[in-house]
Parts: structure tokens; C-alpha cells; sequence
């Protein structure tokens, strides 16, 4: 897509109702490299640039919740050369890109498990969470080592262990001790690479998300793609449960 397009796109999407905060399961490396006939970890690196893309798109359409699907609790079946080659270039993606998210006042933050994390790449992202803590125009919610069955587990603890108050429980009680507690839920979740399915992504908060999926590949996604499916959603008619 030309830039001319998508700016184009990007101007027609913001003459309507820009969702606060978009999902998305980034998905189909793997497929994109063996189409090329390269590595795995060769499809990884172009999806962080994909990350770069799509990160400057959501700032200049307007979101204000980014999040993005980098790791799951079921990704650590996957060879532990792959998986350890994922955050070596999770460290380097951080040490490149804070600079340039401070600037732009993106601030990041993650949901997941984070103590299962590799020491290192884990003292750079803490290091990226703590000098951004103070942006606000766009926060980006990177889901490592997230799991929603986890996370919604982790949050039932959490309300035991805070001693439960009387019944009934309430959605709200349990929400509170999401990952996500304080930020909005996603008004679209966007998967790429053909997969219709939600893979353990944030099941609590998808209630009454917009699902779209698209063929494309995630090192192909870029800004005219998010625009695009921003102004599908602006077509949906949501209803929730009313008339
Ligand atoms: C998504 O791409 C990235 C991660 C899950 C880390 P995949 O690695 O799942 O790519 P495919 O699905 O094998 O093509
Ligand atoms: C979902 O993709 C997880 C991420 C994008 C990080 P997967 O490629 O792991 O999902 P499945 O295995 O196809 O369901
Ligand atoms: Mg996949």
C-alpha cells in the first residue's frame, strides 16, 4: 500500500468513531518466513517491525489502549531455541524503541506472568515500563506469558485471599483484580494470519469486543491494514444484548 493510501485511510477512518482500545493476536511469523523459505526467528524479526507499524498507526488514528499478543501461557511448548531467540529480540526491539515511545508519549505497560521471564529481556522491559510510566497518549498492554484462564485464576486468588466479602460475587469483583484493571475493554480485537480463534486472549474482556479477522500475515500487517479494520468496525451495528 502506497503512503498516500493509508494516510487517505487514515482520514476516513477518523471522521468516525474511533474505538478507545484494540486487541491484537499477532499472528502467522511463522508462515510468513516459511513462505520465503526463511527461519522462524526471521518472521519473528519482522514482526517487531510490524510492532513499530502498527504502534505509530494506533497514535496517529487516536487509540488510547494498544494491546498486543506477544507470548502465551502455551507458547513455551515451542522449541526452546525459538522461544529464547523471542525475547533476545524483545530486549532488542525495547532498547531501540523507548527512546522514540517517550518521546511520542506512548506508555508501555504488560499483562501476563511476567516472573517466568528470562532475568534479562525482563530488566529491560521493567526499565522501558518505569521511564514511560508518565506518558499517557497512547499506553500499549503487551500480553507476556498471558494466559486469560490464568489471569482470571490469578484474580479468584487474589479475591480468597483478600478475604471474600458476602455473596454475591460480582463481575465487577473479579475485574478489579484483572491484569487489565483500570483500563477500558476492547471495543475490536484483530487477529491475523486466518486463525478464528482466541488462542486463551483476554476472555473476560472480550465480552462484547468486535472480532475481525483477516488473512493477511502479521509481518504483512501494517497502517493502511489497522485503518482498514478500524472502519469495519464503524460499520458494525453493536447492540449488547438491547435493541
Ligand atoms: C505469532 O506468529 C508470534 C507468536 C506466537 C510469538 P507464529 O509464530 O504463531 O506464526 P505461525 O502461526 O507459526 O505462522
Ligand atoms: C497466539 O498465537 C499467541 C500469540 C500471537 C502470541 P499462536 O500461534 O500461539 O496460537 P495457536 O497455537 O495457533 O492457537
Ligand atoms: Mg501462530
Amino acid at each position: 500500500m502506497q503512503k498516500a493510501d493509508a494516510e487517505k485511510l487514515l482520514a476516513q477512518a477518523r471522521q468516525g468513531h474511533i474505538p478507545q482500545h484494540v486487541a491484537v493476536i499477532m499472528d502467522g511469523n511463522g508462515r510468513w518466513a516459511a513462505g520465503k523459505g526463511l527461519s522462524r526467528i526471521k518472521g519473528h524479526q519482522a514482526g517487531a517491525e510490524s510492532i513499530r507499524r502498527i504502534i505509530t498507526a494506533a497514535r496517529k488514528l487516536g487509540l488510547r489502549y494498544l494491546t498486543l499478543y506477544a507470548f502465551s501461557t502455551e507458547n513455551w511448548k515451542r522449541p526452546q531455541a525459538e522461544v529464547s531467540g523471542l525475547f533476545r529480540l524483545m530486549s532488542k526491539f525495547l532498547k531501540k524503541e523507548t527512546a522514540d515511545m517517550l518521546k511520542n508519549d506512548i506508555r508501555l505497560m504488560t499483562i501476563g506472568d511476567l516472573s517466568r521471564i528470562p532475568e534479562g529481556p525482563r530488566a529491560s522491559l521493567e526499565e522501558s515500563i518505569r521511564r514511560t510510566a508518565e506518558c499517557r497518549s497512547l499506553t500499549v498492554l503487551v500480553a507476556l506469558n498471558y494466559g486469560a484462564r490464568q489471569e482470571i485464576a490469578a484474580a479468584c486468588e487474589k479475591l480468597l485471599r483478600s478475604g471474600l466479602k458476602d455473596a454475591p460475587l460480582q463481575p465487577e469483583d473479579i475485574e478489579k483484580h484483572l491484569d487489565t484493571a483500570g483500563v477500558p475493554d476492547p471495543e475490536l480485537m484483530i487477529r491475523t494470519s486466518g486463525e478464528q480463534r482466541l488462542s486463551n486472549f483476554l476472555l473476560w474482556q472480550l465480552s462484547y469486543a468486535e472480532l475481525y479477522f483477516t488473512e493477511t500475515l502479521w509481518p504483512d500487517f501494517g497502517d493502511a491494514h489497522l485503518y482498514e479494520a478500524v472502519m469495519e468496525f464503524q460499520k458494525r451495528e453493536r447492540r449488547f444484548g438491547g435493541l
